[in-house]
């Protein structure tokens, strides 16, 4: 039986919306507040839905340690309490929206996924974070 099973985790830090490709004046206009110079903080939420076949054995799908673990390792140790423009490399030219945060935390799974979960194991279905309760980003696999 397969199943999607959603883990979520939660950490706080902070951004500035900015774009190095566009004057200051253009960074202002498309980004308005999000674009103060001094940045400001948020407590992002990510969800991690996994699909798996159920163990006839352990009943489970996924093993929540091993997920846990790695999300520590990849995302929330890496980000928390960070200033993500200047803190993590991946940000230093691409603005930290949603969307970019997004495909940051799906490629840092994806890099180290097989290696946690082998073979057969259970597979990163879709990778959803929450920068404000009214601002949500989803990537699915493709
Ligand atoms: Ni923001």
């Amino acid at each position: 039986m397969t199943v999607h099973l959603s883990r979520r985790y939660t950490f706080a830090a902070s951004h500035r919306l900015h774009s190095h490709q566009l004057s200051d004046a253009e960074n202002r206009a498309i980004y308005g507040k999000c674009n103060n110079p001094n940045g400001h903080g948020h407590n992002y939420e990510v969800e991690l839905t996994v699909r798996g076949e159920v163990d006839p054995v352990t009943g489970r799908a996924v093993d929540l340690f091993a997920l846990d673990r790695l999300a520590e390792a990849q995302i929330l140790r890496p980000f928390r309490y960070r200033n993500l423009n200047e803190e993590i490399e991946a940000f230093r030219l691409v603005v930290p929206t949603t969307e970019n945060m997004a495909f940051e935390v799906d490629r840092r799974l994806r890099a180290v996924w097989a290696e946690v979960f082998p073979d057969a194991g259970p597979r990163l279905e879709k990778v959803r974070i929450w920068e404000t309760e009214r601002n949500i980003c989803e990537i699915s696999e493709a």
